[in-house]
């Protein structure tokens, strides 16, 4: 799946919410969320976000790969 990362906090610009598909993104506290069971992998939102927050699960950078994680976890609890 693909998965939102630190450049999306505090920014919330939701282009990526209008170009998904399945709908599957997700509004959070101070960030957005990619359900990980819900997202067909498709690409569309990546490149709809002004600030590069999203990218494919294994193609996350090395700095934000907590981010993988936090994203499991957010919708483990909702
Ligand atoms: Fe939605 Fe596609 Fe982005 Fe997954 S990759 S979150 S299905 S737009
Ligand atoms: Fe966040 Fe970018 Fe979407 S800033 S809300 S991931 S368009």
């Amino acid at each position: 799946p693909y998965v939102i990362a630190a450049p999306c906090i505090d920014v919330m610009d939701k282009s990526c919410v209008e170009e998904c598909p399945v709908d599957c993104i997700y509004e959070g506290e101070r960030k957005l969320y990619i359900n990980p069971k819900e997202c067909i992998d498709c690409g569309a939102c990546e490149p709809a976000c002004p600030v590069e927050a999203i990218s494919q699960d294994r193609r996350v950078a090395p700095e934000h790969t907590d981010f993988v994680e936090d994203n499991r976890r957010f919708f483990v609890e909702v």
